[in-house]
């Protein structure tokens, strides 16, 4: 590997000496980048994993909003790791990917209980912690203990395959070899951190994945893709495959003023999210009566009044198209083995995006 960096090495070099592409990026970093966010130049490691953690998610301006609700709600890993598991998932409600909540609360624990608070310094012992990888970890390293190791990001993704004019797909390992080879010839070993976050924020105020500020930019004059016209292909984009669909049936039963929840345990989408009782079918159904029928059935519930089933709602998950439709109804009694809370309960239990927006659409439904 290390030979074949070198190799590589001597081949950026005939583009752009490292020095080079440094002094040029610093330029427009000291010049042009105006771009304030509360975790830049922060030093505390347990902040930085939070900022990163939650960026991997979302974009910055939405990121923001989940940052400052976590960093005030759990100021340092300890709160973190003691806090009611109920009260992280309600505030990363909306982010997706619950099982990197999971993953961060499991970490937190481990910090709190096992390192004494302490946040492991080293890249090897960061990226052993639970769901972090060596994105993360290369951030962590470098913001928090200027460590020399380069974050490869979307940002820094499409940088490189930009001006280096690489062909390849960054997530498969052959491409990646050629991308980490780049990153670590360019990095400043010195000052890390302030070249990798002036990376991601050249990634997305000026090499933006759509319109580039191609005229502006430091780089127009060795960019291979603007040379050759390729910014709209460059980087290649990943095919995405077509995920599995999936029909959810949910019941929104009352009895007395309250309704039934669960919390999701198994090993399964939006694992420890809330939900209605519901049923998993296989193909759509808008016959209302055979709706009655098989909730009754599946649920072992009988109704005493029911309502119109509501239009499909759809949520796009990373391998799965979830398609759910919600139907109300009163119930003659409770339906053993479920929660059962008041309608203002609601907003403090975390449920899925789909099941939220149901819960928003005032035509069907109003939290209260
Ligand atoms: N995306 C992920 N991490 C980031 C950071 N530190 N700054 C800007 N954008 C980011």
């Amino acid at each position: 590997m290390a030979y074949l960096c070198e190799k590589m090495a001597e081949n950026f070099k005939k583009i752009i000496r490292s020095e080079t592409f440094r002094k040029k990026l610093y330029g427009w970093n000291l010049k042009e980048n105006d771009r304030k966010m509360p975790w830049k130049g922060e030093k505390d490691p347990y902040k930085i994993w939070i900022s990163e953690i939650i960026l991997q998610q979302t974009r910055v301006e939405q990121g923001l909003k989940y940052y400052n609700k976590f960093i005030s709600e759990f100021p340092d890993v300890h709160k973190l790791a003691s806090a009611p598991e109920k009260k992280v998932f309600k505030l990363w409600e909306g982010l997706g990917y619950y099982s990197r909540c999971r993953n961060m609360l499991t970490a937190a624990k481990f910090i709190s209980n096992n390192l004494n608070g302490r946040f492991p310094d080293s890249y090897e012992k960061i990226l052993s912690l639970k769901g972090v990888g060596t994105y993360t970890a290369s951030a962590i390293a470098s913001f928090a203990f200027n460590l020399p190791y380069p974050v490869l990001d979307g940002n820094v993704f499409r940088i490189l395959a930009r001006i280096f004019g690489i062909s390849l797909n960054p997530r498969n390992t052959s491409g990646k070899k050629v991308f980490q080879a780049l990153a670590n010839y360019l990095l400043d070993k010195k000052n890390p951190g302030l070249y990798n976050q002036a990376m991601m924020d050249f990634g997305a105020l000026v090499c933006r994945p759509k319109s580039p500020l191609c005229h502006q930019c430091v780089f127009n004059k060795i960019c291979y893709a603007y040379l050759h016209n390729l910014t709209e292909q460059l980087p290649i984009r990943n095919i995405k495959k077509p995920g599995r669909k999936r029909l959810f049936i949910f019941l929104v039963a009352e009895y007395k003023n309250e309704l039934a929840i669960e919390r999701r345990t198994n090993k399964d989408i939006w694992q420890n999210l809330y939900c209605f009782p519901y049923v998993e079918w296989h193909t759509d159904i808008n016959d209302e009566k055979e709706v009655v029928s098989l909730l009754q059935k599946k649920l072992k519930v009988k109704f005493r009044k029911t309502y119109s089933l509501t239009p499909t709602y759809i949520q796009q998950l990373s391998h799965q198209t979830i398609h759910a439709r919600f139907f109300r109804a009163d119930v003659k009694e409770k339906i053993n083995n479920y929660i059962w809370i008041t309608k203002s309960k609601l907003k403090d239990y975390p449920f899925p995006g789909v099941i939220n927006r149901f819960l928003d659409d005032p035509h069907f439904f109003k939290k209260v």
